[in-house]
C-alpha cells in the first residue's frame, strides 16, 4: 500500500527559526520582500507494508527520497527512548507505532514545547538538566555491605512502575503546564525522582522532596493526564506525581 507521509521539516541553515513548532508554520517575508521559509510541511509518498512502523517510513524516506532528513533513533524497539515525536497529533515512539494503527495519512512533527535543532530532532538539554536536578541516583552514605543492599519484594513493588521510564520526554513535552511554564520540572523528572524517593535503600528523599516542593516542582501539575496518555511505557505518571506531593505534605505535617 501507499501512504502519504507529511513531515514538519526545519533546517537551521536555510530556514528562519520558529522556536518549537506544534502546528504548520506560516510563511513569512524577509526585509527584502522575498518569502522566507520557516518550519514547513513536506509530503512524501511511501510504499509500505501495513505492519511497518513510522520509523521504517522515516528510514525509507531518508534512504530513497531525501538523505538530509534528520531524526534520532537507536534501539528500534522501544527501549532507548530516542525517537519520541508527534505522530498524527500524539506523542509516540516512531519505532512502536505501525501504519495499520494510523491509516494512509500520517503526519510527523518534532516533540512540542522543546526547541527544534533540525527536522525531528529537538534539543533535550533542558529536559536532561531537569532530570539531573532531582538527583536520580541512589543516595546512601552508610558503609557498603559485603554483598548488596537488600530489599524485600514488597518494598521493591512500591516503585516498580516508575523504574520503567526510558526518558523519552513524550510526557513532559505533552504537558500543558510545561508549555505554559517551561521552568516546570515536568512529569518525567518527577517519575525519576519517585523511583528513588520510595526506594527503601535510599537516604536522599528529603533532598529530593525539598527540590520538588519549590515553585517549579510538583505543584505545577494540574492533573491534566496528557502525560499518562503519551507514555509509551504505560506508567501511571499522575499517580506517581500525587504520591510525591503527598510525601511532601506528610513531611511538613
Ligand atoms: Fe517517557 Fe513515560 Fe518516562 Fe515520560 S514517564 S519520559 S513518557 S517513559
Ligand atoms: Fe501535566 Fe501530566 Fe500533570 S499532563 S499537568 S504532568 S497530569
Ligand atoms: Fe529506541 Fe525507538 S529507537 S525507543
Amino acid at each position: 500500500m501507499e501512504v502519504t507521509l507529511r513531515i514538519l521539516r526545519y533546517d537551521p541553515e536555510q530556514d528562519v527559526a520558529m522556536g518549537a513548532p506544534a502546528a504548520p508554520a506560516a510563511r513569512t517575508t524577509s526585509a527584502a520582500g522575498s518569502p522566507v521559509r520557516g518550519p514547513h510541511w513536506v509530503e512524501y509518498k511511501v510504499s509500505v507494508d501495513p505492519m511497518d512502523r513510522v520509523l521504517d517510513l522515516l528510514i525509507k524516506v531518508k534512504a530513497d527520497q531525501d538523505g538530509s532528513l534528520s531524526f534520532r533513533r537507536s534501539c528500534g524497539h522501544g527501549i532507548c527512548g530516542s525517537d519520541a515525536m508527534l505522530i498524527n497529533g500524539r506523542n509516540r515512539l516512531a519505532c512502536r507505532i505501525r501504519v495499520d494503527q494510523l491509516g494512509k495519512k500520517i503526519s510527523v512533527a518534532p516533540l512540542p514545547g522543546l526547541p527544534v535543532v533540525k527536522d525531528l530532532i529537538v534539543d533535550m538539554n533542558g529536559f536532561f538538566g531537569k532530570y539531573r536536578s532531582v538527583k536520580p541516583y541512589l543516595i546512601n552514605d552508610q558503609p557498603e555491605p559485603e554483598r548488596e543492599r537488600r530489599q524485600s519484594p514488597a518494598d521493591r513493588t512500591i516503585y516498580d512502575d516508575t523504574t520503567k521510564c526510558i526518558l523519552c520526554a513524550a510526557c513532559t513535552s505533552s504537558c500543558p503546564s510545561f508549555w505554559a511554564r517551561p521552568e516546570y520540572v515536568g512529569p518525567a523528572a518527577i517519575v525519576q525522582a519517585h523511583r528513588f524517593i520510595f526506594d527503601s535503600r535510599d537516604e536522599g528523599s528529603d533532598e529530593r522532596l525539598e527540590i520538588l516542593a519549590d515553585e517549579n516542582g510538583v505543584w505545577r501539575c494540574r492533573t491534566i493526564f496528557n502525560c499518562v496518555d503519551a507514555c509509551p511505557r504505560g506508567i501511571n505518571i499522575t499517580r506517581a506525581i500525587l504520591e510525591v506531593s503527598s510525601a511532601i505534605v506528610g513531611r511538613r505535617g
